[in-house]
C-alpha cells in the first residue's frame, strides 16, 4: 500500500519523507490556500522535488477545455505531477483528452462506485474517493471502497485507488485490509499510525531495567 500525505505544506511533507513512509503528496485547492502562497505553481514543483513521487495538483476550471488547458500547464512543471480533476462530465472528458496525451489523471471528489467506473473508462490512472466525508453523512466510507476495488478487479481496471479524506487511524487499517492502492493521509494521522501504548510501556520498562543495571 502506497502512502501519500495529503497536504501542500511542506514542513509536513519533508516530516513525512524523513519517516521514510512516503510515495507521493495530494494537494487540493483548500490544502492550497491553507498554505497562504499565492505562487502555487513553484509550491507545486517545490513539493515534486522534494518527493520524487506522484505529486497531485488540482485544476480550478469547470469546463473540459479549461481543465485540458490548466492540466497541460501543471503537467508542464514536473514529470511528478498528476492532474486532480473532479468527477462530473467535463472532468470525464478532460480526463479522457489529458490520458490520451500520456498525462496522468487523479479523479476526486468520488462519493459512488459508479463514478468510480467512470473515471476507470475514461483512462483515469487514480480514483480518489472521500472516506471521511460519506462517513460525515451518515454513510459507510470504506463500504464505497471495498465496492470500487472489486469492480476494478473484476474488470482488471489498472486505476489506483486512492482512499481519500482518510480521518482516522482506522480508515488506514480497512483500506490496508481491502487492499486500497494508495491512502492519502494527513500529517496526524501519519503520525498517529505508530503509537501502541504497550510500545511505550514496554519501553519505560526496558529503559527503567537498564538504568538499575548501570547501578
Ligand atoms: O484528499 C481529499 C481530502 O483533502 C479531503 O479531506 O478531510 O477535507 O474531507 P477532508
Amino acid at each position: 500500500m502506497k502512502f501519500f500525505i495529503d497536504t501542500a505544506n511542506l514542513d509536513e511533507i519533508r516530516d513525512a519523507k524523513a519517516m521514510g513512509v512516503l510515495d507521493g503528496v495530494t494537494t487540493n485547492p483548500s490544502l492550497m490556500a491553507r498554505e497562504g502562497r499565492k505562487d502555487t505553481d513553484a509550491l507545486l514543483k517545490e513539493i515534486c522535488d522534494i518527493v520524487e513521487g506522484p505529486v497531485s495538483g488540482e485544476v480550478t476550471a469547470l469546463d473540459a477545455e479549461g481543465m485540458i488547458a490548466e492540466g497541460k500547464t501543471l503537467a508542464a512543471l514536473s514529470k511528478y505531477i498528476v492532474v486532480k480533476i473532479p468527477t462530473t462530465l467535463a472532468g470525464l472528458k478532460a480526463t479522457r483528452a489529458l490520458s490520451d496525451e500520456g498525462i496522468a489523471v487523479n479523479m476526486t471528489l468520488c462519493f459512488s462506485a459508479n463514478q468510480a467506473l467512470l473515471a476507470a473508462k475514461a483512462g483515469a490512472a487514480y480514483i480518489s474517493p472521500f472516506v471521511g466525508r460519506l462517513d460525515d453523512i451518515g454513510q459507510d466510507g470504506m463500504e464505497l471502497i471495498a465496492d470500487i476495488c472489486l469492480i476494478y478487479e473484476n474488470y482488471g481496471f489498472k486505476t489506483e485507488v486512492i482512499v481519500a479524506s482518510i480521518r482516522s487511524t482506522e480508515h488506514v487499517h480497512q483500506s490496508a485490509l481491502l487492499g486500497a492502492h494508495v491512502g492519502t493521509i494527513p500529517h496526524n494521522v501519519i503520525k498517529q499510525l505508530v503509537n501502541h501504548p504497550l510500545t511505550d510501556k514496554g519501553l519505560d520498562a526496558f529503559m527503567a531495567d537498564w538504568d538499575k543495571l548501570q547501578g
